[in-house]
């Protein structure tokens, strides 16, 4: 007796297989992160992310061009100041690392790709946290958000396209689109880190953006234990107006993934995270595992569950593999 269901018909060739992919991988969904650094005369190796750098505003500039002829979906700045104070605000400050490097980007890419900015101030204060601290030391979410309101409305006028508020405090999306709404940037669209977990994943990032942190992030980031929370934080988002909505980081949580993109109705990103770049190139460096099949597998998991937009540390090169 032959089998009559034969699944691997459909597997016989390289062709067959591409004509009835269900999940595809282009340069449009991926998403680069960047890191630029106050005060550096040349681009800055970040040891435990093997081949990203802190940029220089020129480096950036490049990076950026290169990204945008990749065809990539966007690019995300992140800040490194060379100052930071308890309140963050070389965050706020239109002369701050963060604000003129958008504005560099702007200059050498226009509206080719989209920029996006982080919109936090974990990067801009002296203690390392999200927030604001209260006189017990704990982060205080209301008095960060008027902060998170003026930090991205500074963002805007440097000319992002997209602010992403990833600092977990209740309340922030709504804030920001007030905010950006009565600065006249009602076309500056707020993608929010909805669900981020309490990662150990966020590791490299730490060493990325020389971070002063002490302790951890658990009042504020989620127990990596819940995903149902994951929905309800990304239903408050979008009715505080979200364009559209994260999940931090990606491969261990392609569950939460897949409910967030199964119960809304905007585009949904994931964040393939320093420590998912870090550990895959440590493998790859030992031989261990094939560089390219590796990472264009995890991409295409990760959209798979769910992910209209990844943004990976890998975005550039990746895109050289990708169809477009
Ligand atoms: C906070 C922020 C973090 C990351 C992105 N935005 C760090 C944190 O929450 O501790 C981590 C990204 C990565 O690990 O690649 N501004």
């Amino acid at each position: 007796m032959f089998p009559t269901d034969r699944p691997r018909r459909l597997r016989a060739t390289p062709g067959m297989r591409r004509l009835v992919a269900e999940t595809d991988v282009r340069p449009r969904h991926l998403v680069l992160p960047v890191f630029v650094a106050e005060g550096l005369d040349a681009p800055r190796p970040i040891t435990s992310m093997p081949g990203v750098v802190q940029h220089t505003r020129d480096s950036l500039r490049k990076a950026a061009a290169e990204a945008a002829a990749a065809g990539l979906g966007g690019i995300m700045l992140f800040g490194v100041p060379s100052r930071r104070d308890a309140v963050g605000s070389g965050g706020t400050n239109p002369e701050g690392i963060l604000n003129v490097a958008l504005r560099d980007v702007r200059a050498e890419v226009g509206d080719a790709v989209p920029v996006m900015a982080d919109t936090c101030l974990d990067e801009f204060t002296d203690h390392g946290h999200c927030g604001v601290l209260d006189d017990e030391g704990r982060v205080d979410n209301d008095a960060t958000l008027p902060i998170y309101g003026q930090m991205a409305v500074a963002q805007a006028d440097a000319g992002a396209h997209v602010v992403a508020p990833s600092g977990m405090m209740d309340g922030q999306v709504g804030v920001i689109r007030s905010a950006l709404d009565e600065a006249g940037h009602r076309d500056t669209a707020i993608l929010a880190y909805s669900a981020k977990y309490a990662s150990a994943f966020y590791g490299p990032f730490r060493e990325a953006v020389d971070s002063q942190l002490q302790g951890d992030r658990r009042t504020y980031q989620q127990d990596p234990a819940n995903a149902r929370e994951a929905a309800r934080e990304a239903a408050l988002d979008l009715d505080e107006g979200a364009d559209m909505v994260m999940v931090k980081p990606a491969m261990a949580y392609l569950d939460v993934l897949r409910r967030v993109a199964d119960s809304s109705d905007v585009p949904v990103a994931a964040y393939q995270v320093s420590g998912e770049y870090a550990m895959i190139s440590a493998a790859v460096e030992r031989g261990w595992l094939d560089r390219e099949r590796t990472i264009v597998e995890t991409l295409t998991g990760i959209r798979r569950a769910g992910a209209d937009i990844v943004l990976t540390y890998w975005a550039t090169e990746a895109a050289a593999w990708l169809d477009r």
